[in-house]
């Protein structure tokens, strides 16, 4: 599939992760010219390896559950580019202890889960979408979880949060049809982050008596809940971002695409 995004502004969000990365690159290397945001201070760095044919990166380090500073940086891209088009939100936080039940945690700590999983990606929509309404075309990616569609035990306040980007995604797409901005989200099964890795060491924190590594751990899950058996990976992630971005999805609005070797299925 050859899909090129040459003379087009991406605005990457979390793009210092995992994901968002590979997004970031695979957008880079289509010839978009790639907005990388991320909390980490890592962004800058990594935004100098994306691919030489494309227009040069412009990076910044922002909180997306700030948005003060999101709607400064949102200002800044659309003063350098004269343009926003795509918007894609890969930012993810996991809580530090295991459900199982849910009162393992305490309501408390339900407050920056919902901040940087919900709040986070609602105030990307709002500082950016101002810039890309009288475009009259553009796209936004949220990326969520299939935690967000089955009420997983594993991190309440995260899968609560991942449902409640669907819900929005869903909003927003209602919203900006009028505009011809199309919205979607994508929901990874298990790809190999930091991000997965919390999950196993919140799970290593509370069985005591554990012998599985991480990877082990990793794989015995996924043999157990996903047909296709296998790790989902970023580039694939990035791959249906583009797609998703691209024209050759210019009726697909509103959509959960769940890309998670079969763990979820829609009818
Ligand atoms: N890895 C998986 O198995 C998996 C499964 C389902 C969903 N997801 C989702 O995929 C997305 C990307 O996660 P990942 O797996 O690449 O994890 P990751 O930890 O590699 O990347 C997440 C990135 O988000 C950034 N981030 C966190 N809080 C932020 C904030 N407040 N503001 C700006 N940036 C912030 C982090 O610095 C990091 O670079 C997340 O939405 C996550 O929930 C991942």
């Amino acid at each position: 599939m050859n899909i090129t995004f040459e003379g087009e502004v991406v605005v990457v969000v979390g793009a210092a992760g995992g994901i968002g990365r590979a997004a970031a690159m695979a957008f880079a290397q289509a010839e978009a010219q790639v907005c990388w945001l991320d909390l980490s201070e890592t962004v800058e760095a990594e935004s100098k390896s994306s691919s030489p044919a494309a227009p040069t990166p412009l990076a910044y380090c922002v909180d997306a559950a700030d948005f003060a500073s999101l709607q400064k940086v949102a200002g800044h891209i659309q003063e350098q580019t004269g343009r926003i088009d795509h918007v894609v939100v890969s930012i993810g936080l996991a809580s530090e202890t295991l459900g199982y039940p849910f009162w393992n945690l305490a309501p408390e700590q339900w407050n920056r889960m919902l901040e940087v999983n919900l709040i986070g990606p609602v105030s990307v929509a709002h500082a950016f979408v101002p810039h890309m309404l009288t475009r009259k075309r553009g796209t936004m990616c949220f990326v969520s979880s299939i935690a967000g569609q089955i009420g997983s035990q594993t991190d309440p306040p995260y899968s609560a949060a991942k449902a409640g980007l669907i819900n929005f995604m869903q909003c927003a797409a209602k919203d900006l049809a009028p505009y011809g901005i199309r919205a979607n989200a994508i929901s990874p099964g298990m790809v190999k982050t930091p991000l997965n890795r919390q999950v196993w060491e919140a799970w290593s924190r509370a069985s005591a008596d554990h012998t599985l590594t991480y990877v082990e751990w990793a794989e015995q899950k996924i043999e157990q809940v996903a047909p296709l058996g296998r790790w989902q990976t970023p580039d694939e992630m990035a791959a249906m971002m583009l797609f998703l971005a691209s024209d050759k999805a210019v009726n697909i609005t509103g959509q959960t695409l769940n890309i998670d070797g079969g763990q979820v299925m829609h009818a």
